[in-house]
Formats: C-alpha cells, structure tokens, sequence
C-alpha cells in the first residue's frame, strides 16, 4: 500500500461522540476572540452542550445576529479545520460601514451568544483525489483554504499545497506566522505571500504588486498540473480566471468561491438572462410589494423576487444567491411562491411563511416584509 493519503481520507466523526445539532441547539457560544491583523479577528465558538462539529474543510455556516433591532443573517467560512471538532472559528474582516463585521469586531465578546446553522457550501476539497494543490487567496478570502490547509498539517496528509496569499500591505497578511511555520514544518506545504505595498513599520522584501501569469510561473512552474481553488474580492477573482483561462488550463479543475455579494455570480446572471430572454409579450406579471419600502414593483412571471426587487433600486441583502446561504431570507405575508433552494432555509421557517428571495420566483401578487 504505497499509494500516497489523500484529502479524501479525512475520517468522520468518531463514534460515542455527539454531533453538534443546530435542530436541538442552535446557540453557540464565543470562548475566544483573536486578533489576526489590524482590521481582521478570529472567533472561536463552541455548543452550549458537549458537542462536536462535523463540516468539510472549505464550508461557510449562516449566522444570524440581531442588530439595532434588526435580524440579519450573514455567512462565515470555517477558518478551523474539521480535525479539530469542539469548536469552530471563523475570521473576519472589518467592512467600513459594515454592520455586522463591525458588530462582531466592536461587540461580540467571550461568553457571549450567536444562533447559527449547519456548515454546508460545495467549496471543498473533499472526496478530492489529487495530491497537488494550489491555492490562490486574495484579502480575508484566505478563510476556506486556511481551514484546508490546517486539516491538512494537522492529519500529516501527503498533499502538496501551493499557498499563494496576495495581501495589499506586510500588516494585511492574515495567518502568515501560522502558514510560515506550518511550511517550516511540513515541506509539502508552500507559502507565498505577494504584497502591493509596504507597511508603515516593515518594508516588502518579498513578490511586489499584483498576481499575474508572470509571478505566478516563478512562484508554481507546474500550476498547470495542479487542482487550483480560488477565493478573494471580485477583481482578484476574475483576473485569476482570466489568467488560467488565458494559459489554456482545465477550467474543469478549477474551484471558486466569492464573499462579494453585491454582485451576482455567473450563474445567477446566466439563469436570469435566460429567464428574461423566455419573457414573451403575454406572460404574466406580478405586483410585489415591499412593506418596510413602501414600495411595490412588478415581476414578470419566471423572475426572482430579489431579481425584481434589483431591478426596482430595492437593495436585498444577499451572498450566495443560490439558496444556500439564508441571507436573503424574508416573511412573505401574503402571496405563494415557487422557491427551489438549496437548504438554506427550514421547514419549519417555510411554514411560517419565510422564503429566499434570491430563488423563489412569484406564482400570485406578493408583500414581502422587506
Ligand atoms: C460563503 C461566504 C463566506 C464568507 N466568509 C467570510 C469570511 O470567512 N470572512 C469574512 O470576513 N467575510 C466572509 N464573508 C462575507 C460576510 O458574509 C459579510 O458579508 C461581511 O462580513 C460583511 O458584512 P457586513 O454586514 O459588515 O457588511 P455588508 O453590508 O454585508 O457589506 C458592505 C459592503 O462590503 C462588501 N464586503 C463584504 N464583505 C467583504 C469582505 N470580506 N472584504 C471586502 N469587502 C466586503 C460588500 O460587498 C458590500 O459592498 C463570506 C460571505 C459568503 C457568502
Ligand atoms: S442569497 Fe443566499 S440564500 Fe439567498
């Protein structure tokens, strides 16, 4: 049996131990709160019982906060790898004007509480059969391939990981003590870590200025052979795709995720291009109306609400746009809708009359608190 240990081989949890079960208890509560750099924190939480985790490196959880009166919901990737199951961690930056970064920055504190959902998202490695990796992070996007890259030192895996991190100052590496010494460590894990500038107290002595197809064949030769993940804010994303497209990669290797919510991802855009492209002269419209705007916009038959509610200037927090998430997740007062997600929302949260707007297309006029 020489065939080298995979990720795949990341065992579940062990038995006579209990998984940690939103359904039963959905709190958890913040042991820890780490600075990692200036504007980016770590919160360790753990369950209220004695409980442990079970996720796959890469996946987010729904948190669900209650600010100025306000439910807001917002997702999380798990910073800490699965190997280590009494708590979870997640690290985050600080948006300007943000409210729930700034929130958790400013007020959550050891002791204190948070409702949060089952980890799910499909940004992983697992069931991977590679051995050779490269991970290509930009800002706080650096999140899911930590929580790899510590499951991967943490359970000794033969898996070769290329860890490109671009930051825009020395001050903003997040993780760079961890990852340096996991790489003194373990000679399969490589950390790099690309600067656009120097701090005020340390100049940049390593790879200056913006990732590019240049840079990254000094740093990785054979990047073209490797399973390639990618997480950051939306420019870097796109020139990342842009560049293994342009060197004539497998995008079928090629795994993303984005924190940028604002914008649709490609998916959403396409299925909505489609859908509009399908809308004939006599196709039915809606009239949704929006309580909490005061507004009420109108919604061709085959369209999302929160589609039409962009289109209307109505702004709907959202992130993955998928279903996924919860986010987006609002009281339908009056009205039914066709909603297919993607187990970002309960049964009994549908019962009561919630719904994702993001993929829940209207079937008769609505009033969506919102
Ligand atoms: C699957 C998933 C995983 C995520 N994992 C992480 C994570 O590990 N760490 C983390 O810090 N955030 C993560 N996020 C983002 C997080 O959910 C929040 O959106 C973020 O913390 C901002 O929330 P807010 O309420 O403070 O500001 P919002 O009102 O949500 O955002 C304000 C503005 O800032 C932009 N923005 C949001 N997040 C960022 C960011 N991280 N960097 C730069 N600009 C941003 C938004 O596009 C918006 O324009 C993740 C998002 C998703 C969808
Ligand atoms: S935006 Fe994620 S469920 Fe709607």
């Amino acid at each position: 049996m020489n065939a080298p240990v995979t990720t795949a081989t990341i065992s579940p949890v062990p038995t006579g131990y209990f998984r940690w079960e939103p359904e039963e208890d959905e709190f958890l509560i913040c042991r820890a709160v780490r600075d990692e750099t200036h504007d980016v924190k770590t919160f360790v939480m753990a369950p209220r019982h004695a409980r442990q985790f079970e996720f796959v490196s890469g996946q987010f959880m729904t948190f669900e906060f209650e600010i100025d009166g306000e439910t807001i919901q917002r997702c999380y990737t798990i910073s800490s790898p699965p190997s280590r199951r009494d708590t979870v961690s997640i690290t985050v930056k600080r948006v300007p004007g943000g409210p729930v970064s700034n929130w958790l920055h400013d007020e959550f504190k050891p002791g204190m509480m948070l409702k949060a959902t089952v980890p799910m998202g499909e940004f992983t490695w697992s069931g991977m059969q590679d051995t050779k990796y490269l991970f290509l992070s930009g800002g706080s996007g650096i999140t899911p391939m930590m929580a790899m890259t510590r499951a991967a030192y943490d359970l000794a895996l033969i898996s070769d990981i290329e860890f490109v991190h671009c930051a825009r100052s020395p001050d903003d590496i997040i993780f760079r003590d961890e990852l340096n010494f996991m790489g003194r460590r373990n000679h399969w894990i490589k950390p790099t870590f690309i600067c656009e500038k120097d701090s005020p107290f340390e100049r940049w002595s390593g790879i200056r200025g913006r990732l590019d197809r240049a840079k990254l064949e000094v740093i990785c030769p054979d990047y073209l052979e490797r399973l390639v993940f990618v997480c950051g804010p939306a420019p870097f994303m796109k020139a990342a795709k842009d560049l293994f497209r342009d060197a004539g990669y497998d995008m079928s290797r090629y795994h993303q995720e984005s924190f940028n919510f604002d914008s649709f991802t490609e998916e959403a855009q396409e299925q909505i291009a489609e859908a509009t492209e399908a809308i004939t002269t006599d196709v039915k419209v809606f009239q949704l109306e929006f309580t909490k705007t005061g507004r009420t916009v109108e919604c061709p038959e085959g369209i999302t609400v929160m589609e039409a509610a962009r289109r209307a200037g109505i702004r709907v927090p959202s992130s993955c746009s998928k279903g996924l998430c919860g986010t987006c997740k609002s009281k339908v007062t009056s009205g039914k809708v066709d909603m297919k997600h993607g187990g970002g929302i309960r049964q009994r949260e549908v019962d009561n009359g919630m719904a994702l707007l993001c993929c829940s297309k209207p079937l008769t006029d609505l009033v969506i608190d919102r």
